[in-house]
């Protein structure tokens, strides 16, 4: 996958470069769509939030339709620390993903892929480093779980950050839609399996070409719908480089379908670039109905310090396909 590993940046940016931007008003919120079209809308900036306090339920209302509408939501200098990130992310479900890896107790709601809990970077060589690259590949988190994630909101702990630093976002909804019929018909009823260990071999493949025994047993497989309908209505693509294989194809004919769809969904009419600028900046994404990428980890990255709340999914696809049903 070395090909997909470069740093690249879309035409459409968060901020925006070219200085073109709508801006919708709706009561105390003000709203900059990133990629809008009149039959859809995917990634904004969201303005008028009051983070220093509790979120009123009438809000959290409003961000949720919002949410289900834009996919992504972009919010500046929020000032949260890590107990408002996760009494916010409570609000939005009663259950918070707890990540099985590298973290003691205290720690065990957030996931900070790039630093250790002492705030400096992974060390280069480690096994928490290989396991890290693979987020640089195209993915949606949990996709590996049987009970997968609905939403994720990766906050900003850092100083400004100088030179750049980027996470990418795909609209699986308007790539799915733009599909031929005819694909469309070969696709709807397929089931796929997603394996953590597949998305680490594709980027680690000397460490993780063969995962430790507790390792395999610690994650197994997950079993996922191919096509479903979105939180918004509309049918997307439940896809990442998680996905290994497709239920009744081989494993070199899945691969070939499974990244002929990524590419097709990641092209850049469907995606855009944000930057994390300031400490506080925040973003909070469906899992459900969008990809997303990290920039690429590099020995001369400075400590970027993001932490992650992830949200269990409560919806009707949130338990996938049984496995067992399948056979
Ligand atoms: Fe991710």
């Amino acid at each position: 996958m070395s090909d997909d590993m470069h740093i690249l940046v879309y035409d459409k940016t968060c901020p925006s470069r070219t200085g073109a931007q709508q801006t919708i008003q709706a009561d105390s919120l003000s709203i900059n769509p990133i990629l809008y079209s009149e039959d859809s809308s995917f990634g904004a900036e969201v303005y008028g939030v009051d983070w220093s306090k509790p979120i009123p339920a009438d809000i959290v209302t409003q961000l949720i339709a919002l949410q289900n509408k834009y996919a992504v939501l972009i919010f500046r200098k929020t000032g949260l620390d890590n107990n408002q990130h996760i009494a916010f992310s409570k609000q939005l479900g009663d259950k918070l993903e707890i990540n099985p890896f590298f973290y003691g107790r205290e720690n065990d709601r957030l996931d900070m892929s790039h630093s250790e809990l002492d705030g400096s970077l992974v060390k280069i060589d480690s096994r928490r480093y290989y396991h890290s690259l693979g987020n640089a590949l195209w993915h949606t988190d949990s996709s590996y779980h049987q009970q997968r994630s609905k939403y994720s909101i990766l906050l900003s702990h850092g100083n400004a950050v100088e030179g750049g630093s980027w996470t990418h976002f795909a609209d699986t909804r308007r790539a799915y839609s733009d599909l031929s019929q005819a694909k469309k018909d070969e696709i709807e009823n397929l089931v796929v399996e997603h394996d953590l260990w597949h998305s680490r071999k594709l980027a680690a493949p000397a460490v993780f070409g063969n995962p430790l025994p507790h390792e395999l047993a610690a994650k197994p497989p997950a079993y996922h719908r191919l096509v479903q309908t979105a939180p918004d209505g509309r049918k997307t693509l439940y896809l990442a480089a998680h996905a290994k294989q497709i239920l009744g194809k081989d494993i070199d004919e899945s691969q070939r379908l499974i990244w002929e769809l990524i590419e097709h969904c990641t092209q850049s009419k469907y995606a855009f670039s944000m930057e994390w600028l300031s400490g506080g900046d925040m973003v909070w994404w469906d899992n459900r109905q969008s990809m997303h990428r990290a920039n690429p980890y590099t020995a001369t990255m400075t400590a970027r310090d993001v932490r992650r709340s992830t949200i269990l999914d409560d919806g009707p696809w949130a338990l996938g396909v049984s496995r067992t049903g399948l056979d």
